[in-house]
């Protein structure tokens, strides 16, 4: 059935309480974040998580993050939350951290697919947070795409894919960071990332006391990371890396951080604000590829060089494939 979904201005204090009622009732509310834009349900209302599920199209083994409005509503969600995880709260909450901690009874276990852990964050944007507490409980809040399709970072995004699917869209402009959180699992020492975000290794070393490893992801077994498995963050048109304009064909689309001059190839900047934005773009105008130029700055943040490769390697994936969030 296709809805007419609601076009919701965030900074329209009788907006956000209609996406909180809209919430409330059971409904599916696209919400901004400081990250990617989230596609909100009630967490504690299963019927409303298998919504998600369906209309982004998304595999039922890849569990989604609870967003609570504060850090202490953790509570409502975890159980034997480690000392680490309030010290890591303290400095890191509201913003781009997830924390994955033992998943309590009351959480419905299809919003983490079975598994017996829950990932949580606080998100930054303040009228986000209201959001969640005018709705009354907190909100799982999947990236708001089609499964396997780039995050969506502006409004424009999400109506691209779920438009007619969906309740409304809170809009509030274009996300500031851009790719997704970092995800951390407290629930085995040492800590891991499952995915690498906002918030670097170097910097969870401050309250952890050491540099937490990336999670393996190799070989047999559940997956760590369910999502870990599946396609990701791809535009439809194929990603190419290089590190040299010179292999780069003419007419050809480059993504790069450093100026170009070229009559040769069409140059954009890549920063984590504009991949997504520029891999959608890039699917409209139906160019024949997309080439990213991997500079030492671009090689050195790890959280985009980790969208870049997965979108590269979706790219040259069979259709067999699943897609992912
Ligand atoms: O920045 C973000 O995190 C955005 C905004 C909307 O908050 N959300 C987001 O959600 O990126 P999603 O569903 O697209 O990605 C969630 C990631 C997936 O890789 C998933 O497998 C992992 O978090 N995850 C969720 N629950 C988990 C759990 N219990 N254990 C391990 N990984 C988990
Ligand atoms: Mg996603």
């Amino acid at each position: 059935m296709l809805l007419d979904t609601l076009h919701l201005d965030a900074s329209n204090p009788a907006d956000v309480q209609r996406a909180a009622t809209l919430l409330a009732a059971g409904k599916l509310v696209a919400i901004p974040t400081e990250t990617v834009y989230g596609l909100a349900a009630r967490a504690f209302m299963p019927s409303a998580i298998e919504e998600i599920f369906r209309v982004k199209g998304r595999p039922m083994d890849n569990p989604l993050i609870v967003h609570c409005a504060t850090a202490s509503d953790i509570e409502l969600v975890a159980t034997d939350i480690p000392i680490v995880a309030w010290r890591l709260l303290e400095r890191f909450a509201p913003g781009p951290l997830t924390l994955v901690l033992h998943r309590h009874p009351r959480v419905p276990s299809i919003v983490s697919a079975g598994l017996p852990s829950v990932a949580v964050r606080i998100p930054a944007l303040e009228v986000t947070r209201r959001l969640i507490a005018l709705a009354g409980e907190p909100v799982v809040a999947p990236s708001a795409n089609q499964s396997g399709r780039p995050s969506p970072t502006r409004a424009e995004h999400v109506l691209e894919d779920l438009g007619g699917s969906i309740a409304a869209i809170l809009d509030a402009g274009p996300c500031a960071i851009g790719i997704e959180s970092t995800v951390l699992n407290l629930t085995a020492e040492p800590a891991t990332i499952v995915r690498p975000g906002a918030i670097e290794a170097a910097d969870l070393a401050e309250i952890l006391g050491y540099e937490p490893p990336l999670a393996s992801h190799s070989g047999t077994g559940a997956p760590i990371a369910p999502g870990m498995k599946y396609r990701h963050y791809a535009p439809r048109t194929p990603v190419f890396l290089t590190d040299s304009l010179e292999t780069i064909p003419t007419g050809a689309l480059v993504l790069t951080t450093a100026p170009v001059e070229s009559d040769r190839i069409r140059a954009r900047l890549l920063t984590r604000q504009t991949l997504y934005d520029e891999f959608r773009r890039a699917d409209r105008e139906q160019v024949p590829a997309i080439y990213v130029l991997i500079t030492p700055d671009v090689r050195a943040d790890r959280a985009l060089m980790n969208r870049i490769e997965k979108a590269a390697v979706s790219a040259q994936r069979t259709d067999n494939t699943p897609p992912m969030c």
